[in-house]
């Protein structure tokens, strides 16, 4: 076989065999089919799509790419959740503790940043020592100590994911739903946990822009969940605006820290808390969405949730001092306030304009490997709603430098839109598949 004959046969709209898919990734994982020709069949796989048995053995090419964990026939039930990604995107750092907190084992795989998108390692990482490449072995053991684990991809588990992920990055090829649903579904498939709870993202912030293209792609990762025999739940949630306030990765991490606290953002908040309620229901320790929410409720007033976090980052080589005291994370030297324009409503912000210009104040990668600054990135003042006078604080700037800062004006301001009239915003999750 010859990688060249599978990216023409893709171009041209073939459907390619078991074997044939085996065969690429096995080679690609293995450093024989170059980034280039791999980059190609990735457009290839963009533009022609893969049909249901394709997708499925994508994804189990990538899974047997490298070990296999079986992590629930070491702690059962155990839990993950996985998001399609977004801006503002800081559920997973709630999600988890508190889940954790309730009593629910979570062995979590997280991603760096994808396209205008923020990712749950590149935020850890804003804490000084944290160290998401661990081992198989360091995965089980701090998850058994701390009934939590959060890890980015490893060179052990999924390594096909690990490196078509960086390349998708900065080759255009993320938003096609056979390539998210083989690398997001490799990864949980490959660490083997019991129940996943995955938010499929949709509109102007996320990959899948309509709530129809997200409900094909969440069907897509739960139809393989289903097959592999893990109990998979899907929600989908919107994306039409940055989650939450905080857009950049230390900015986030202190946001998912108050959330923890009971302080954060409603938004971003109710959707962590009823995430977290939904994996109760799903693994059974509770049986009522009422007990659930008290449960959740609990773990957030009593500091339950905001202690594991803690307690994991300690176990991972990080500073638990940043997580009791936010302030001690890494700050941008410089602040700038870009004030509203007008007086009255937003009635839109364009959340994909809005995770780019984070990404140009240095907070996410134009190039594979790019290196990031943590500190950087936007607090929104006001959301979808809000009525602001001319003058009024819009958004927050954090930068490296006052140039970089200034330079952005103009692009977040048209970032909005406004109205003279008041604006209503629909509810976050918009559906749940079972
Ligand atoms: N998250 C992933 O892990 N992979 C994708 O392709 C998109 C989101």
């Amino acid at each position: 076989m010859q990688a060249v004959e599978l990216i023409r046969k893709k171009r041209d709209g073939g459907v390619l065999s078991t074997e044939e898919i085996d065969w690429f990734i096995a080679g690609y994982t293995r450093g024989e089919i170059p980034d280039y020709q791999v980059a190609s069949w990735l457009m290839a796989v963009c533009w022609r799509g893969m049909d249901a048995r394709e997708t499925r053995d994508l994804t189990l090419a990538m899974v047997h790419s490298g070990a296999q964990l079986r992590i629930n026939e070491v702690v059962a039930p155990v839990i993950d959740k996985h998001s399609t990604g977004g801006v503002g995107d800081k559920v997973t750092l709630a999600v988890a503790p508190l889940a954790a907190a309730c009593g629910i084992s979570v062995g979590k795989m997280s991603g760096r940043g994808l396209g205008h998108t923020g990712g749950t390692i590149d935020k850890l990482e804003s804490i000084q020592g944290f160290r998401s490449e661990l081992t198989s072995d360091e995965f089980v053991r701090v998850l058994e100590s701390e009934g939590l684990v959060l890890a980015g991809q490893s060179a052990e588990l999924a390594p096909a994911d690990g490196k078509m992920y960086a390349l998708r990055n900065v080759t255009g090829t993320v938003e096609s739903i056979p390539l998210i649903a083989a690398s997001i579904m490799s990864k949980k498939l490959a660490i083997g946990c019991s129940h996943l709870l995955l938010d499929v993202k949709f509109g102007g912030g996320a990959f899948m822009k309509t709530v129809e293209r997200a409900r094909e792609l969440a069907q897509t990762m739960v139809d393989i969940g289903r097959l592999a025999g893990m109990h998979t739940v899907a929600a989908l949630t919107s994306m039409e605006q940055p989650l939450g306030r905080a857009v950049g990765n230390a900015l986030e991490m202190a946001e998912a820290i108050a959330i923890l606290r009971g302080e954060g953002p409603e938004d971003v908040s109710e959707l962590c808390y009823h995430e977290v309620a939904e994996l109760l229901l799903m693994t059974g320790v509770v049986s009522t969405q009422e007990v659930a929410q008290e449960r959740v409720r609990e773990a957030v007033r009593n500091g339950a949730g905001v202690a594991k976090l803690a307690a994991v980052i300690a176990a991972q080589g990080g500073d638990p001092r940043q997580i009791e005291e936010p302030e001690l994370l890494p700050r941008a030297p410089y602040r700038a306030i870009l004030n509203a324009p007008r007086d009255g409503y937003i009635s839109a912000i364009d959340a994909e304009a809005i995770g780019l210009a984070s990404m140009h104040l240095g907070a996410g990668r134009f190039k594979k490997g790019d290196p990031i600054d943590h500190s950087t990135g936007l607090v929104l003042q006001a959301k979808v709603g809000d009525h602001l006078r001319s003058g009024e604080p819009l958004v927050e700037v954090h930068a490296r430098d006052h140039a970089e800062a200034e330079a952005l004006f103009a692009a977040l301001l048209a970032c909005y839109q406004w109205s003279d009239d008041s604006v209503t915003t629909g509810p976050l999750i918009h559906e749940i598949i079972h």
